[in-house]
């Protein structure tokens, strides 16, 4: 792996599934990040298809015990977890942190932007990984990040230079996050039914997810992403044909009793819809039974 040097100090907050990814990235290039989590542990660990890398830690849980701010924050923390992890942000960052959000979701900006004194950097989240039981990490295929082709990039490119963690940064990001999240919103769809990928084999699902996805096609585009009829038929296609156990996160949330990222995933294209006078009636039934799922009352 390639070492850079002089090399900036990196924090990641939120050691789960992704940010355990990003933390044994890091370290096995040798730039072992500072970890800050909920859950104390010695050390992190990663199950990949070639070996476990273990990244030494502590896991910090008190922010006063930090030696001060740094250069790069990678934000792993789920979408609803964002304002607890507020006295991480306020002790790690200066005005020049830039604070990359490694998240689902398309308002990454305008959630954290008001939380930090300087950049935010959005980023699209393109592998699947899975926090165990006991907190170790089985990433299940290579990582991959696209960021926007910023000034901010600069860093957290630099950063995962040479690392096991591919990094792009992409001229129309917007694109990239609206494609992904309409993966994400028809994912939702899981967390209602209870059921995995294989629920996308029937007729009836397959006509309402291509409902689903044609009104979130018509948000995205007026948000600016350059996204094509034939997305739809693609998305729906993958979960169709892929493995009829696959998940997703919010309906590993689900049955676990966890709070739901619906806001972020499905809440965001009613919200955006409504206030372009765009009509969202599958989001009208989808995300108040989602957010009833994750919140209640009942
Ligand atoms: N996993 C995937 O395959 C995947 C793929 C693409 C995108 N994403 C997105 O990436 C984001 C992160 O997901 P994830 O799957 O990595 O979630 P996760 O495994 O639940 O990780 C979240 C981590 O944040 C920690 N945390 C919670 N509150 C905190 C706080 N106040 N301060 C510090 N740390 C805190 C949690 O601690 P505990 O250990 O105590 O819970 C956990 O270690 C989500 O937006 C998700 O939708 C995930």
């Amino acid at each position: 792996m390639v070492s850079a040097e002089p090399f900036q100090s990196v924090a990641v907050v939120g050691p789960g599934a992704i940010g355990t990814t990003v933390a044994a990235a890091l370290h096995e290039a040798g730039r072992t990040p500072l970890i800050c989590g909920r859950t104390a542990r010695d050390r992190l660990e990663l199950s990949t298809d070639d070996g476990d890398v273990v990244v030494p830690g502590p896991v910090r849980t008190d922010p006063a015990t930090l030696p001060g701010p740094v250069d790069l924050v990678l934000l792993a923390v789920k979408a609803t977890q964002v304002e607890a992890a507020t006295p991480w942000l306020t002790a790690l960052c200066h005005e020049e942190t830039v604070v990359c959000v490694l998240q689902n979701g398309v308002e990454q900006e305008a959630m954290v932007g008001p939380l930090v004194p300087g950049p935010v950097l959005p980023s699209v989240v393109w592998f699947p990984a899975q926090a165990r039981p006991d907190g170790s990490v089985w990433l299940r295929a290579a990582p991959r990040l696209s960021v926007p082709d910023v000034p901010a990039a600069a860093i957290v490119v630099r950063a995962m230079l040479g690392t096991r963690c591919a990094i792009e940064a992409a001229a129309d990001f917007r694109t990239l996050a609206w494609q992904k999240l309409l993966q994400n919103a028809v994912a939702g769809l899981m967390a209602l039914s209870g059921r995995r990928g294989g629920m996308f084999r029937r007729d009836d699902v397959d006509e309402l997810a291509r409902a689903y996805l044609r009104e979130c096609l018509a948000v995205a585009r007026a948000e600016g992403a350059d996204l094509p009829d034939a997305v739809a038929a693609e998305i729906v296609g993958r979960f169709r044909s892929g493995p009829p156990d696959m998940g997703t996160s919010i309906l590993a949330d689900r049955e676990a009793g966890r709070a739901l990222e619906w806001s972020v995933r499905n809440g965001v294209i009613r919200r955006l819809g409504r206030a372009r006078a765009i009509p969202t009636p599958v989001s009208d039934v989808v995300v108040p039974l989602l957010a009833a799922a994750s919140e209640g009352p009942g």
